[in-house]
């Protein structure tokens, strides 16, 4: 393909119209610099259309490093012996919550493994004490697969969002990166019955995971585009000395950078983080993600002590940061790249988008 072929790709994607799968896989493999840059300032001006400078912070506490699932790319996986687990109290994670208001945050992220533990009742009160002491705030749960009654009693404790990445949109891909009780169908079950329920949904996959291939990628972007999730997660897959993908090779910040790019011109308002994994992967990943097209960023609020201890893959960068240092650090950083951080709760923009014309 031409690098005109790129522009024109670029430029129907920025106009609303569909790629066809053919299309979109050029697009991911593009790697002519000129396309690229081309890409990024398309990306850019949607962005900057809907969000202006604005960078929104989403507090997240990592409260239970317990889980129930064995997931292969994962570091706190039930059969890692060498995982350290920890569960936080719900006045531990009251307590996180109350710096990380004090610091401005206006959305918690509460993010575990699945921890047989946080039974609803235990979690419903849980988001109860969370939504009682801070009324404006958005709160957002991250705990992975639960069946419908309980994500609708986590809604009516008072969550308003929720995140579970499907990882990958490929069933026999997934199936390669999961043991067989896990299933693509289920996980897909779960973000519609969020979605039902009223939940502000958020999906994303690993990008450069093992046996990872461009048809892949390209059935995640038709995903997002029909689903059209509030949110998107995306990072790099990076390995986990304690997996059996401790040998595989890490998903590329280039490649991730695009796919953002890409993402951000589908579905123009998605609320789309600047990931630590891509910040773990490049050391100036976060304001690169920024400046291809996200717009959220979302710093640790967890105990320092038990930081070190969330680790999904190795070299996880801020695990000896107090909150408040990484809330400065990502400022200046974010301040360098020409955005703002907001303290505003940052739902997602409705006005103009392509579902309310
Ligand atoms: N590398 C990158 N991302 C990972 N995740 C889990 N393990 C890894 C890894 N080794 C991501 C998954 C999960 C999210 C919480 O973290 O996408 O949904
Ligand atoms: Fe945590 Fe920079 S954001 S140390």
């Amino acid at each position: 393909m031409t690098d005109r072929n790129y522009i024109e790709l670029t430029d129907k994607l920025a106009a609303g119209d569909e790629l066809s799968d053919e299309e979109l896989g050029a697009l991911i493999e593009c790697e002519d610099r000129e396309a690229g840059a081309y890409l990024t300032q398309k990306a850019i001006a949607v962005r900057e259309k809907y969000y202006g400078k604005k960078v929104f912070i989403r507090g997240l506490i990592e409260f239970s490093s317990y889980c129930r699932n064995n997931c292969f790319y994962c570091g706190i996986r039930r059969d890692n012996k060498k995982a350290e687990r920890y569960r936080l109290s719900k006045e531990q994670i009251l307590s996180c919550c109350e710096t990380g208001y004090r610091l401005g945050f206006r959305t918690f992220v509460l993010q575990s493994g699945e921890d047989p533990y946080f039974a609803d009742e235990i979690l419903c009160g849980i988001v109860r004490g969370i939504r009682m002491r801070f009324e404006d705030c958005a709160i957002t749960l991250s705990v992975g697969e639960r069946d419908r009654g309980s994500y609708e009693k986590l809604f009516a404790a008072g969550a308003d969002r929720y995140l579970l990445r499907h990882e990958t949109a490929d069933e026999v891909h997934y199936g390669m990166l999961h043991p067989e009780e896990m299933l693509l169908s289920r996980r897909l079950q779960c973000l519609r019955d969020l979605r039902d329920i009223g939940y502000q949904v958020g999906c994303g996959m690993m990008v450069g995971s093992p046996y990872q291939k461009t048809e892949h990628l390209i059935k995640d972007l038709k995903l997002i585009r029909e689903f059209r999730p509030e949110m998107v997660g995306i990072g790099p897959f990076l390995p986990h000395q304690d997996t059996e993908f401790a040998d595989q090779k890490a998903g590329s910040p280039l490649l991730t950078l695009r796919l953002l790019s890409i993402i951000r011109l589908m579905h123009p308002t998605v609320l789309l983080p600047a990931t630590t994994a891509l910040g773990t992967a490049d050391p100036r990943g976060r304001e690169k993600g920024l400046l291809a097209g996200a717009n959220v960023v979302m710093p640790n609020l967890s105990p320092v002590d038990v930081r070190g201890k969330y680790t999904l893959y190795d070299n996880k960068i801020c695990t000896g940061e107090e909150a408040a240092e990484c809330i400065r650090c990502l400022s200046l950083r974010v301040s360098k790249t020409g955005y703002e951080i907001v303290t505003e709760r940052g739902d997602p923009v409705t006005f103009g988008s392509p579902e309310t014309p």
